[in-house]
């Protein structure tokens, strides 16, 4: 079986910057200053699923012209059928969906793709990976939360890890191309971490936005931790 580390390197690493922690007074220059990045991580709260509301498909579709990067949905929101077709219409290109949010994933993961656009499942720290068994095929990448979702700014929980080296030889043994979404307390130091169990998708808002001078090449650096280019 490869090192997790050798089936990343094919792939290779991408990188999706959250603007939960940017500067909501001026979120044009936050995505400008992302351009390099792979995807924009839209981080949707409706307040009930999460104890926090961010913003909706409005602010997706303002930022839409200003980002040549697909964007995708992290619908944090109790009811999320509602959101798919108004967040395609915004501009998104996928959707990530929790299975703690519907009585029916499969039915929302089978909406997400008739809309277009590919499907995501995200996973809460303490939800196991079976959830997603028989959806898996169907889900061009799976997001698992290293922080309970609702803030951005959070410490990394460590236990994750091991759900990533899980779920990386899940993957590998059905011989699916989903690619292993991290989210939640990702920075210089986790990120080794991480892509070391497996991930190959590291959203990244906090370290980021932190007064950054050069996002650009935070993200540079983070995508050469696996490659060593
Ligand atoms: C948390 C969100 C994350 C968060 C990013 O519920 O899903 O995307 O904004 O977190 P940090 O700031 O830790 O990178
Ligand atoms: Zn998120």
């Amino acid at each position: 079986m490869a090192e997790a580390k050798e089936l990343i390197t094919i792939a290779g690493i991408q990188v999706a910057p959250s603007i939960l922690n940017a500067d909501f007074a001026d979120l044009r220059s936050a995505v400008e200053k992302v351009a390099t990045a792979d995807w924009l991580h839209l981080d949707i709260m409706d307040g009930h699923f999460v104890p926090n509301l961010s913003f909706g498909p409005a602010v997706a579709k303002a930022l839409r012209g200003h980002s040549r990067l697909p964007f995708e949905a992290h619908l944090m929101v109790t009811n999320p059928e509602f959101y798919i077709e108004l967040f395609r219409e915004a501009g998104t290109a996928r959707v990530l969906v929790h299975p703690e949010s519907t009585v029916h994933l499969h039915r929302l993961v089978q909406m997400i793709k008739a809309s277009g656009q590919e499907a995501g499942v995200a996973l809460n720290p303490a939800t196991p990976l079976n959830t997603i068994d028989l959806v898996l095929p169907e889900l061009s990448i799976v997001l698992l939360m290293t922080v309970n979702p609702g803030f951005g700014g959070q410490k990394l929980i460590p236990g994750v890890l091991a759900k990533i080296r899980d779920l990386r030889q899940k993957i590998a043994t059905a011989g699916l191309e989903c690619r292993i979404g991290v989210d939640g307390g990702i920075n210089r130091e986790t990120a080794p971490e991480v892509i070391a169990a497996g991930a190959d998708f590291l959203v990244v808002g906090t370290y980021l936005f932190e007064n950054r001078e050069d996002p650009a090449q935070v993200i540079a650096d983070l995508k050469q931790l696996v490659t060593g280019k």
